[in-house]
């Protein structure tokens, strides 16, 4: 009879070196990596360090590992730990009864009824980074959008933002984005602590934006707390079972998670949009014949969203090809089995979207950006559980639809206007890090001729 002490431990993959295991190819080649790990099993072994970790690609088993068995799973892994420590116990990190708790009381924040509030924001941002830049000029457009998706977070957050305030989120949240990624890419406590000029500006730049985001919830306080918007949403629930609100330490958890979680990502995948229609003019050809169709020279708005289909392929394929969250961890909170193979208490395991979004097997010409293979009838052949650029299970991105319709539409406001030009000529290569993100981020805008 098979138990889980028969079943056979998932095969390794060859070339670890001692004392350092694989760490050095996740290292120095971390995209290879994941599509190696991916070709050589469906769940494969390695280790980082001495600590064995396993790596899971296929769309079957993601399915076993972040929906059938999610509850013998929690956030945690090498990548993860010392990265909570910025964010506290916030949705992003918290884990268990509790984090399905906070879960149920933000989901109304993310109801589709409120997306035209947010889509408002969105677009005011857009019109004003727009507004800001001159026909030829060379921009870091990496950092315009950065503050445009920065102040669109703060907005949504809290709607009754200072401009003061405003201007004090966007100086100091870089230092908290910033931070979570180096703690991932160097889990060594010590390290962040010593009194380096880095270390210094980072801890500044987080006591001021504790300082600002604390006042804006003593305003909330004092004042009408319906303002319809995130924090009003998270201030005003309360836990069905003991009544109880959220304490202002848990607010800032939970604030802290959604502007890590949400302002990177969104600016990350509008970077990398400018970035690939520069080198592909038939593609941004089509952007631009639909937006002329559907818009006819008027301003874009939140309605437009189900008529610009071809631009919302464009975003499917830019998250298929360059999803943000290119590798992400689980710790196994008891003994499990995926793919036949048994999985110890405590493991940990990694999945990577990248490797399954460009796998031959399920996407034909992988490394082709082909925005019509998200048409209805060419879609409908991919696994459900083969893309997966915003996860799945209890743990899927709460800002989803949010992120969807924020990158449409300031894609659709600054595609109206302006064509961006590489300054290199080169295409844009990818950088894994904390985030997945095309190494230039200088580019030429011009004004778009009709
Ligand atoms: C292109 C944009 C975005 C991408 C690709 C993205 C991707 C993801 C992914 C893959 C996860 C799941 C991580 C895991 O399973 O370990 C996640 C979680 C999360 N995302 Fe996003 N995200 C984006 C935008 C946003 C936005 C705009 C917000 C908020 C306003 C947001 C808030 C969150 C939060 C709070 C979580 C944690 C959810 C939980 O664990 O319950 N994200 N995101």
């Amino acid at each position: 009879m098979t138990t889980y002490d028969t079943l056979s431990p998932a095969p390794t993959l060859a070339g670890g070196l001692p004392l350092l295991g694989h760490a050095p190819w996740l290292a120095l080649r971390p995209l290879d990596f994941v599509e190696r790990l991916r070709d050589h099993a469906p769940v494969a072994l390695f280790r980082i360090g001495t600590r064995s970790a396993y790596m899971v690609s296929s769309g079957e088993l993601m399915k076993d590992l972040l929906i059938t068995h999610q509850s013998k799973f929690e956030k945690g892994g090498p990548l993860f730990e010392q990265a909570t420590k910025l964010l506290g116990n916030g949705l992003a990190a918290s884990n268990g009864e509790f984090h399905l708790r906070q879960r149920r009381l933000s989901q109304p924040a993310f109801h589709h009824s409120r997306m035209g509030v947010y889509a408002r924001a969105a677009l005011d941002a857009a019109v004003a980074v727009s507004g800001s830049w001159r026909d030829g000029e060379v921009v870091d457009l990496g950092r315009a959008l950065n503050d445009t998706t920065m102040d669109i977070l703060a907005r949504t957050l809290f709607s009754s933002l200072t401009a003061e305030a405003a201007a004090e989120i966007r100086r100091c949240l870089p230092a908290l984005v910033a931070g979570v990624g180096r703690r991932a890419f160097i889990p060594v406590e010590f390290v962040h602590r010593l009194p380096l000029p880095v270390n210094r500006r980072e801890a500044e730049s987080l006591r001021r934006l504790y300082e600002v985001v604390d006042g804006i919830i003593s305003d909330y306080r004092a004042s009408d707390l319906d303002q319809d918007d995130l924090l009003s949403t998270l201030m005003l629930a309360r836990d069905e079972r003991t009544g109880a609100g959220m304490t202002t330490e848990q607010l800032h958890d939970e604030i802290r998670s959604m502007m890590v979680a949400g302002t990177e990502t969104s600016a990350t995948l509008l970077l990398w949009a400018f970035q690939v229609l520069a080198g592909r003019p038939d593609v941004e050809r089509r952007v631009h014949a639909e937006l002329d169709e559907v818009l006819g020279g008027r301003p874009v708005g939140y309605a437009d969203l189900p008529s610009l289909a071809y631009l919302g392929r464009v975003v499917q394929e830019l998250l298929r090809m360059y999803p943000t969250g290119w590798i992400l961890t689980r710790r196994a909170t008891s003994p499990v089995v995926l793919g036949g193979h048994r999985i110890p208490e405590g493991a940990d395991v990694f999945f990577s979207p990248y490797a399954l979004h460009r796998d031959p097997a399920v996407f034909a010409d992988p490394g082709r950006f082909d925005p019509d293979r998200w048409l209805p009838e060419r879609a409908a052949a991919v696994p459900r559980h083969a893309y997966l650029p915003f996860g799945a299970g209890v743990r899927k991105c709460i800002g989803e639809s949010l992120a969807y319709a924020e990158i449409t539409l300031i894609l659709a406001s600054l595609m109206g206007r302006w064509q961006m030009r590489s300054v290199t000529g080169r295409p844009p290569r990818p950088v894994a890090g904390s985030t997945l993100r095309p190494k230039e981020s200088l580019m030429r805008v011009e004004e778009r001729r009709r």
